[in-house]
């Protein structure tokens, strides 16, 4: 394969101008080239080629996958799509990323895997979100020692709002409450504790807004083998909030309220940078505590990192495989909540 890899967007969606994203990292990567951009709706192929002159647009997938130039597409389209989406464009002999949730269930994420596998293609999940600043300076952190062993996890998210955005409120679209912000965090816990997972407790509530199908409350606690426990959280119920993240480690820990770590979409290639951690260190029981900056926010790194593995044989920034854990842990925590037992996954 020669650079530049000719790149399609598909889904050039206004709720939260991801499309637009999808586009303009494609578009800062030298190795990458923005070929087309493709939406059913004819308004957002119309807003595409403004912002972008020049691309070819389409209406149709059918025409992407005909389209010779275009070698990767990236799907940036409702949740129940990806999967098939990604098998069409497999078939077709074109490499895929494929937004988060990855799919609606691990049986879906095995077959886009196969295919690829069959197609010799790549499949790379877009979590760009381990290049949230906060989350990179968390992973220095932990990883240098700086907390010791790390026992304990929790990741909170949402508030007490009745979710507006079209497909995202229906669970036969969307896959349910969970996989809005879900798949960003179990991300960072799995991608964070390298551990096997050995067992998810789930709670899932309906209670308030009925005019939806997603869940109002879901949480996962996820066991891993080597004791650690995470505690993740996302509600449109939560009158009162927690940070959202508290780490316990042997020796220390963090504490970090996310301010200003938050995705900023209007049409920035970076998120916002600023913001700090509260770090606290024990030694006996003498105990310090430090703000600790953010690094800066990198999500243009991910796209470098597809060119680099289709040019160079790096590793896929995060693979299918990597993809289905994530989708495993909120599969199992469904069930879960519905038999009320610990239930295992299957790719641990
Ligand atoms: N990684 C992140 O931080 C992040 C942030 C926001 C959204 N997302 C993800 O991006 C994806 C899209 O979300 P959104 O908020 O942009 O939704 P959206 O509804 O604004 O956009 C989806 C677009 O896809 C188009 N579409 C649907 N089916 C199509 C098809 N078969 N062919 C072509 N176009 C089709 C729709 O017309 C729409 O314009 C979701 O997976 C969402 O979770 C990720």
């Amino acid at each position: 394969m020669e650079a530049p890899i000719g790149c399609a967007v598909i889904g050039y969606g206004p709720l939260h101008n991801f499309g637009w994203a999808h586009a303009a990292w494609i578009s800062a990567t030298p190795e990458l080239r923005l070929v087309a951009v493709c939406d059913l709706d004819s308004a957002r192929t119309e807003a595409a080629c403004r912002d972008f002159p020049g691309i070819r647009t389409y209406n149709d997938v059918t025409d992407v996958w005909a389209d010779p130039d275009v070698q990767l597409v990236s799907l940036v389209t409702p949740h129940f799509t990806h999967c098939p989406l990604a098998l069409e464009a497999l078939a077709a002999g074109k490499h895929v990323v494929v937004e988060k949730a990855m799919c609606l269930s691990v049986a879906e994420a095995t077959k886009m895997i196969e295919a690829a596998r069959e197609a010799d293609r790549m499949l790379a999940v877009h979590h760009n979100r381990r290049h949230d600043g906060n989350y990179r300076r968390i992973k220095e952190l932990v990883e240098g020692g700086a907390i010791g062993e790390v026992f304990h996890i929790e990741l909170a998210a949402g508030g007490y709002y009745e979710p507006q955005n079209g497909w995202y409120r229906e669970k036969s679209k969307s896959g349910g409450g969970f996989y809005f912000w879900g798949p960003h965090a179990v991300d960072w816990v799995l991608h964070l504790v390298p551990s096997a997972i050995v067992g998810v407790n789930g709670y899932f509530h309906k209670l308030v807004w009925h005019e939806m199908t997603n869940e109002d409350q879901t949480r996962a606690l996820i066991r891993f083998a080597n004791g650690c426990v995470a505690d993740v959280t996302w509600s449109t119920v939560a009158a009162v909030g927690k940070p959202l993240w508290r780490i316990l480690g042997t020796r220390g820990g963090i504490l970090d309220y996310g301010v200003n770590a938050n995705p900023f979409y209007e049409r920035q290639i970076r998120g916002p940078s600023g913001g700090s951690l509260l770090l606290v260190t024990c030694e006996g029981h003498a105990r310090s505590e430090e703000w600790v900056p953010y690094r800066d926010c990198d999500w243009p790194t991910y796209w470098q990192g597809i060119a680099d593995h289709l040019l160079r044989g790096a590793p896929v920034p995060v693979s299918g495989e990597f993809g289905r854990r994530v989708i495993g842990v909120l599969e199992a925590a469904e069930r879960s909540s519905q038999t009320g037992q610990t239930e295992s996954v299957p790719y641990e």
